[in-house]
């Protein structure tokens, strides 16, 4: 059984495969309608399960669209409707599911629900985003980064503000394609040691700074996030913005990196919070090729799953 259940889980080689797949498969139907089927339409006949315990807009839209390209069909599911949220376990649900659909796509809470699911499903199961992580997003990043500047081996990624989920995956990514990362944000925020360890176990190299001018200097990318994730506590926001304002990145930010760095935002962003609408629209900002290559990167990475 094949599960994508995070960056650093899945092997180097198999990565690769799926971001050259993803190009490929991207230029083959450049320009068509977006309805359109691909000339291949390797998921034809099979049932992809969409699980959302979480909102989402392009999770749910771009693996929605890439089942259909691929000529496969969707069941969009909400985990409040299912018995999922009225303590049928974790377990069985995966038992039942696997009974009736291909493949599960789930985006939850818990990490450990992702992982129950994934261990007693017999199709596979694919991570769309939990509060510990969220490879898919990270795998449409490197997409981006390399379709514009070539390979990403050897840059400076540069997060600023939450050490969140998000960042968690480029982490695990920074050890797998061979990038170094500086992280700059409070330190009550700072990513979590494991994926910091993983990191640094595969050769990058992995620096905390707390001067957000500092951490940008001879950046390639420069990232962010949300200052408050779904899972976290709406009674949290204030003193998370107190703390992450120092960490915004505005024009002036982005001049102490460079012309060449670029901008990255896995959205929906808060326009003026984490980043000003002057980066976001501006000549750097990638964010919306980003957004596109959720398709191009997740069909790809279903196929590896289902070895079509
Ligand atoms: N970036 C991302 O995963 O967006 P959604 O929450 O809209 O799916
Ligand atoms: N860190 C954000 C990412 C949203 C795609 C969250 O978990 O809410």
């Amino acid at each position: 059984m094949t599960h994508f259940l995070d960056i650093h889980k899945t092997d180097v080689a198999d990565l690769n495969n799926i971001l050259d797949q993803a190009k490929s498969m991207k230029t083959a139907r450049a320009g068509l309608p977006k309805g359109t089927p691909d000339a291949d339409t390797p998921l034809a006949n099979h049932m992809v399960a969409l699980i959302f315990e979480k909102p989402s807009t392009r999770t749910r839209v771009s693996f929605d669209m890439g089942v259909r390209q691929m000529g496969g069909q969707t069941m969009v599911l909400s985990g409040n409707d299912m018995q999922l949220g009225h303590g049928e376990t974790i377990a069985d649900t995966a038992r039942v599911l696997s009974r009736y659909v291909d493949m599960i796509m789930i985006r939850t809470f818990d990490e450990s629900v992702l992982l129950e699911m994934a261990e007693y499903a017999s199709v596979p199961v694919i991570n769309g985003l939990t509060d510990r992580s969220h490879p898919c997003q990270i795998m449409a990043d490197i997409l981006t980064y390399e379709e514009n500047h070539g390979s990403i081996k050897g840059k400076k990624v540069v997060w600023l503000g939450d050490g969140n989920n998000v960042c968690t995956s480029f982490l695990h990514a920074a050890g797998q394609f061979g990038f170094d990362m500086t992280f700059a944000g409070p330190s009550i925020l700072d990513p979590e040691d494991e994926a910091i360890g993983f990191a640094r176990s595969k050769g990058a190299s992995v620096s905390i700074e707390r001067d957000a001018e500092k951490a940008v200097e001879g950046a390639d990318l420069i990232v962010t996030d949300t200052w408050l994730s779904m899972h976290d506590k709406q009674s949290a926001r204030e003193r998370r913005h107190n703390l992450l304002r120092p960490y915004q990145v505005n024009k002036d930010l982005m001049s102490h990196a460079g012309d060449d760095a670029v901008f990255m935002h896995c959205l929906p962003a808060h326009r003026e919070e984490e980043v000003t609408s002057e980066v976001m629209d501006g000549p750097q900002s990638l964010v919306f090729d980003e957004a596109e290559n959720r398709l191009h990167a997740q069909k790809a990475v279903m196929r590896h799953c289902l070895g079509l």
